[in-house]
């Protein structure tokens, strides 16, 4: 068994920055109301006609990771795309990410969990690495929500949560003979609570044509929908879970950790995890103000702003954690 090493990171969002004030020319809120229930004071979303799409942002942000792990795109021998707003209905936006980098015929793979995507997509790219089948994986998570959202106040419970953005990373075989590896990961599924958190149309079972030809014009199924309290109600006990789990798993407790990188779904979760957990402020990365909730790519996004600040260090005990629509959960324990 190989050990796997991250050897780059990197980000990139689209330049338009929504405040929280902008919003209340579309919906009736404001900046008081969302700062209290999420923290979140600006994100970026994309401009209509600014070429910004998944793809394209998850190539941006794919670019500089791997130059900073000294790689060309022809040293990346797979693709793993973490989205939940793909640029197409298929194919997945990993082939397109292979195109746009100019890579070799290598395999892309699409990840569809969400806002877990991409502690799924890590845990996937480990597997290859493990194996000696892989030596260079980049890992992807990118959204473009925004265009997707209802904007009146009929859709005001979700709106103000998400934003647009990428995060990329590269996993290598760890050739350096250091303790660098992810040293475990634990992923789980409840679908008996899909509906809770969702986005039902279009699908297998409302098709397009339904849409167009027979849609009910008050039914605002193609608009996400999401049961806020129950949501949070699970998302506090099931970060804690993944998070202890892991740790239990390699010895560890919670002050061994160097650096959380949860999922940025509401700062009043990491909040609650973080004193769950008896952590201190500075061992829990929280950036959810500049960005809002960027689903899939909030933790690579977050593990980048992270790193370029100077928080992780080679031999950090970095732990990342997701909870999102599936639902999803998990978690991967890192020798950064
Ligand atoms: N601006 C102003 N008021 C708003 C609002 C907005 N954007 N959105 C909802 N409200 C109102 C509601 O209509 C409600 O009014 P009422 O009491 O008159 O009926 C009131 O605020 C409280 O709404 P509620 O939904 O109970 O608020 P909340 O405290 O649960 O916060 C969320 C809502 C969405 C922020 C919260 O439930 C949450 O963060 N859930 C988890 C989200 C998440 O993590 N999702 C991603 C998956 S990980």
């Amino acid at each position: 068994m190989y050990k796997s090493k991250i050897t780059g990171l990197g980000m990139y969002v689209p330049e338009r920055i929504v405040k929280n004030d902008e919003l209340t020319q579309y919906m009736d809120t404001n900046d008081a109301w969302i700062r209290e229930r999420t923290g979140i004071e600006e994100r970026h979303w994309v401009n209509p006609g600014d070429g910004n799409t998944t793809s394209k942002m998850g190539t941006e942000a794919a670019k500089i990771a791997i130059e900073r792990a000294g790689l060309t795109p022809q040293d990346i021998d797979m693709i793993v795309f973490a989205t939940l707003s793909p640029d197409y209905y298929f194919p997945g936006s990993g082939v397109l990410v292979q195109e746009q980098l100019g890579c070799n015929t290598i395999p892309a793979l699409d990840v569809r969990n969400q806002c877990s995507g991409f502690v799924y997509a890590l845990a996937t790219a480990d597997q290859f690495i493990k194996t000696g089948m892989y030596k260079n994986i980049l890992v992807i998570g990118s959204e473009v929500q925004s265009t997707g959202l209802d904007l009146s106040t009929r859709g005001r419970g979700i709106a103000v949560i998400f934003g647009d953005g990428a995060g990329a990373l590269v996993l290598s075989r760890n050739e350096d003979n250091d303790d660098s590896d992810i040293l475990s990961n634990h992923l789980h599924s409840e679908g008996k609570y899909a509906k809770e958190l969702t986005n039902l149309v279009p699908g297998g079972i409302h098709p397009p044509r339904e849409l167009v030809e027979e849609w009910p014009i008050d039914d605002l199924s193609y608009y996400p929908y999401m049961n806020g309290n129950f949501v949070f109600k699970h998302a506090v006990v099931r970060f804690p879970e993944a998070i202890m789990e892991g740790l239990q798993a390699n010895n560890l407790t919670p002050q061994d950790i160097n650096l959380l990188v949860p999922h940025q779904a509401n700062l009043r979760i990491s909040q609650f995890v973080q004193k769950r957990l008896g952590m201190k402020d500075e061992q829990i990365m929280n950036n959810i103000q500049k960005y809002g909730n960027t689903t899939a790519a909030s933790i690579p996004i977050a593990l980048t702003e992270a790193w370029e600040q100077g928080r992780i260090k080679r031999g950090d005990l970095v732990v990342l954690a997701a909870f999102g629509s599936g639902f999803t959960w998990g978690s991967n324990i890192i020798r950064f």
